[in-house]
């Protein structure tokens, strides 16, 4: 019988995708160049973008990315997020911008997101990367879809001609998931809070990429035998563990593939943020 419960090993992936980068801008020094420069703003003191920012802010280090790092108060105005963007888009030494979400309630996501320069837009939330990627036509592509991309391709996992199923259809994950799928060949299927019938989708899922963010979303005895399971929630447990939105140790024994929470999706969406920047700047990056 065909092993199950290979591991997507997403730190080792992401270790040599930033090591690819770290190259990619040790070369482009060596003739001369600046090394890329990328923004983060973080708006507020939420505890989970706090760690995320922080986890950014250490890839650039080994990635050899220099990151400025603009921290707001909570309270401040659209205006002023507004300026500050403005100043980024900008600033030649600038080649990312990345504001971290959520923001605040006052604060309108999609007027900040689209105030970014599309060619500085790291994370690809901007509506033309969204829609170049709708098109066939990517540019900056948003980190994790296109990490989950790069870790199956690592593994040589091709979804071309398979069944996929997206659970979850967030803007950040779950649609531009759905097009990277799409685009790379696959029979893409997206299940929200509104399909009927989960199970009979999760079932015929050869690819199943979940991304709601709430553990037991799918009941690990749906997972067909030998299916590919990408795990992209993440959520604390009450003793203080993280896990993903499907029962690990369950799943595993049906998957033939099966990305663990921790250590799965987690590194490759930071290590695709450096990826994004480095090529933000003019660079090329080799495929981990
Ligand atoms: N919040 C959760 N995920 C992300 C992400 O990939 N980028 C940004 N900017 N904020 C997020």
């Amino acid at each position: 019988m065909a092993s199950r419960g290979q591991i997507l090993n997403g730190r080792e992936v992401a270790d040599r995708l930033i090591g690819n980068v770290a190259d990619a801008v040790a070369n482009h020094r060596d003739q001369g160049g600046r090394a890329p420069g990328l923004a983060v703003v973080l708006v507020g003191d939420d505890p989970a973008s706090e760690v995320y920012v922080s986890n950014k802010v250490r890839a650039c280090e080994r990635a050899g990315i220099v990151s400025v790092h603009h921290r707001l108060p909570h309270g401040i105005g659209r205006g002023e997020l507004l300026a500050l963007i403005d100043a980024l888009n900008r600033d030649p030494e600038i080649d990312g911008i990345l504001v971290q979400l959520p923001l605040p309630a006052h604060l309108d996501e999609r007027a900040v997101t689209a105030r970014i320069d599309p060619a500085k837009d790291v994370d690809g939330f901007h509506p033309i990367n969204l829609g170049r990627l709708a098109c066939r036509d990517p540019a900056l592509r948003p980190c994790t879809p296109r990490g989950v991309m790069t870790l199956l391709a690592a593994h040589g996992i091709d979804p071309k001609g398979g069944h996929a199923v997206v659970v979850g259809a967030s803007n950040i994950v779950g649609r531009p998931l759905a097009l990277e799928l799409l685009l790379a060949g696959a029979t893409v299927t997206v299940a929200h809070r509104f399909t009927r019938d989960l199970e009979s989708h999760v079932r015929s899922a050869e690819l199943l990429c979940v991304a709601v963010g709430k553990p037991g979303v799918v009941d690990p005895a749906w997972i067909a035998d030998g299916a590919v399971v990408v795990d992209i929630g993440i959520s604390r447990q009450p003793d203080g563990r993280l896990c993903g939105d499907v029962d690990f140790a369950a799943a595993a024994p049906r998957a033939a593939w099966i990305t663990p929470v921790p250590g799965g999706v987690g590194p490759m969406t930071v290590a695709t943020l450096m990826q994004n920047t480095a090529e933000a700047a003019g660079l090329v990056v080799q495929a981990p």
